[in-house]
């Protein structure tokens, strides 16, 4: 089905991928959208971890609605968004995207409308996607203007942020690669970490990777987990939470907001159709 190209300043979009899971995605992704926020942006976030979701179980936030009920007609994109911490929207994603082969010409229109007004009210939207480099995380990161891929020392984990990016290159993917090293030991391990997969990167793949940063393990983060409660506002000075303010500077100075785009959900939408 052919929907009208509209070019318009809108979102940019950030996909948070890596391929292993427990690398520490989700809790990037909403700290990240949080600091965000708190500097002023109007940040949508977007658990797309379509099997395993649990940013609500981070939030402490009971979401009974979710993106497959939006889907399937049932709620409007609004009437599942929270509002949480600072403000951020919060949209949960739920395993019903699978459906979307089954909506009629009209449903497809009338869900990428209410997703292009989605991206058209914020400054940025931030993906928190699933583990694993199957459609539903390659085709969140595809469609968005920049993937941020995370991973820690473990070499498993490394394999696997690697894989995400030798993907997203074979598939073409137009947006910048960031790489982000979590649980690290030391900023030191963590750089040359960084180093070493921008260097295979570039002399595998040719691509490109920019670091994003590193984030050192931190125990603060954990005791945050357990309280339900995001870190960057229980414990604000702990080492993770420094780190992510960091990261979060770094991204509103490197990377542009609003873009000219479009629509991020009309290229999800047409990847899964
Ligand atoms: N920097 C860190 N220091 C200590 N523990 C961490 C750190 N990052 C993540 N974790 C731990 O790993 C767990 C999994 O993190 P999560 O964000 O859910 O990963 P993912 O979304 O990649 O599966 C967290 O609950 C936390 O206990
Ligand atoms: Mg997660």
């Amino acid at each position: 089905m052919q929907i009208r190209n509209e070019e318009k300043s809108r979102a940019a979009v950030m996909a948070v991928a890596s391929g292993k899971g427990g690398v520490g995605k989700t809790n990037i992704s909403l700290n990240l959208a949080i600091c965000l926020a708190e500097a002023g942006q109007r940040i949508v976030l977007i658990d797309a971890d379509l099997g395993l979701g649990n940013l609500d179980v981070m939030m402490n936030l009971s979401s009974r609605y979710n993106l497959s009920h939006v889907i399937d007609g049932r709620k409007t994109l609004d009437q599942i968004t929270h509002i949480g911490p600072a403000g951020i929207e919060v949209i949960c994603g739920g395993s019903g995207l699978d459906n979307i082969a089954n909506l009629t010409p009209f449903q497809h229109h009338r869900l990428i409308s209410q997703f292009n007004r989605l991206q058209d009210r914020a400054d940025m939207i931030v993906i928190d996607t699933g583990a694993g480099i199957g459609q539903n995380v390659i085709g969140f990161c595809l469609a968005a203007d920049h993937t941020l891929v995370v991973t820690t020392p473990e070499p498993t984990a490394i394999t696997d942020a690697y894989a995400v990016i030798k993907v997203l290159t074979a598939q073409k993917y137009a947006g910048r690669i960031s790489l982000l090293v979590n649980m690290a030991s030391s900023i030191e391990e963590g750089k040359k970490i960084c180093r070493q997969i921008a260097n295979v990167a570039a002399r595998f793949l040719g691509t490109a990777i920019y670091e994003a940063g590193i984030l050192c393990r931190d125990e603060w983060l954990q005791t945050a987990v357990c309280m339900q409660k995001p870190v960057v506002q229980a414990f604000p000075k702990s080492p993770f939470s420094r780190g992510i303010r960091t990261l979060s500077h770094r991204l509103t100075n490197t990377i542009p907001m609003q873009i000219e785009s479009e629509g991020f959900f009309r290229k999800v939408v047409n990847w899964f159709f």
